[in-house]
């Protein structure tokens, strides 16, 4: 499958590493207003396709994303130290209203797949200027939330990652939620998992987690200025799970009524194949969970209303 990506930044060429890394996409075109950068980010990542798979990677224009399967749009400005994603949005959706039709009129097949922050309203953007059915407008949502949070869980209980299943849902941002209720490990609740291998959750330990994965990108930016490994090698999950059919059951932000909130974009798990997203879930939640992630959706959506596109 051939992937663009508008935007060869760090997150951009990141995805763009991960996916020669597991070998996601059989050509990528990395496309960005400098030219120069594109070129540098393509020629360099090819560097790493003899230690990985084949993938054809190159510099490219907008009319060499003719025939993508999917494309990622990681363009725009990301956040300064201290700075909210939601604070991109006026500068991110003005850069969104030239890059989505251009990538339109040349990929009109794709499925877009969106990094930019705020992600969620990102997406929402995208898909109202595109037009296409929602399910083929996929934020990235709190695909990374959700890693930190296993992530986390994970060296708690002292397991891998990915033998815990546990969602963050909501906004990629402050108002996310963590779905502790709905979390489980080795197939069961985590409370029992934590008894049984004599790591108790304690609020103590719950406090410190949701610091950990809430406060992630801030603490990181503080020190290296930005993110893009975690990120990189989320977006490289989704590219894999379409180009793959896989059905894969992924946290991903896309358009839709959120509890009575009305149509708005942000995460919770849904099944992603070749064709999109085809279906969402809606975990058991507690009363505080619902009510946090119906604020979150609220939030998004009163930020998404607030542009006049
Ligand atoms: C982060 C950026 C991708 O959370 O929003 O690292």
């Amino acid at each position: 499958m051939k992937l663009g990506i508008v935007g060869a930044g760090m997150v951009g060429s990141s995805a763009a590493f991960a996916c020669v890394m597991r070998g996601a996409a059989s050509r990528i075109v990395l496309v960005d207003i400098d030219e120069a950068r594109a070129r540098a980010e393509a020629e360099d990542i090819a560097h790493a396709v003899p230690f990985a798979a084949s993938v054809q990677v190159d510099a490219g224009d907008y009319a060499d994303l003719a025939g993508a399967g999917v494309v990622i749009l990681a363009c725009g400005v990301s956040q300064k130290p201290g700075e909210t994603r939601l604070a991109l949005l006026s500068r991110n959706a003005e850069v969104f209203r030239a890059v989505v039709g251009e990538v339109m009129r040349h990929a009109p097949e794709a499925i877009l797949v969106i990094a930019s922050n705020p992600v969620d309203i990102m997406a929402q953007v995208t898909q109202a200027l595109s037009g296409l059915p929602p399910g083929r407008v996929i934020g990235s949502g709190t695909i990374l939330d959700t890693a930190r949070f296993r992530w986390l869980l994970g060296r708690h209980l002292g397991i891998a990652p990915r033998s815990v299943h546990a969602y963050v849902l909501g906004e990629h941002g402050d108002s996310e939620v963590l779905a502790w209720s709905a979390a489980r490990a080795g197939s069961v609740s985590l409370e029992s998992f934590a008894a049984q291998m004599r790591t108790p959750l304690t609020d103590a330990a719950r406090a410190r987690i949701d610091e950990g994965v809430r406060r992630a990108a801030y603490t990181i930016i503080a020190g290296k200025g930005a993110t893009w490994y975690g990120i990189g090698a989320g977006l490289a999950r989704i590219v894999a799970a379409i180009a793959g059919d896989e059905q894969a059951v992924l946290s991903l932000s896309t358009v839709g009524n959120v509890q009575d909130v009305g149509e708005v974009a942000c995460s919770l798990p849904r099944v992603l194949a070749r064709e999109g997203v085809s279906a969402t879930l809606m975990p058991d939640l507690a009363a505080s969970e619902q009510e946090a992630l119906a604020a979150s959706a609220r939030l998004l959506k009163e930020g998404f209303d607030s542009l006049s596109l």
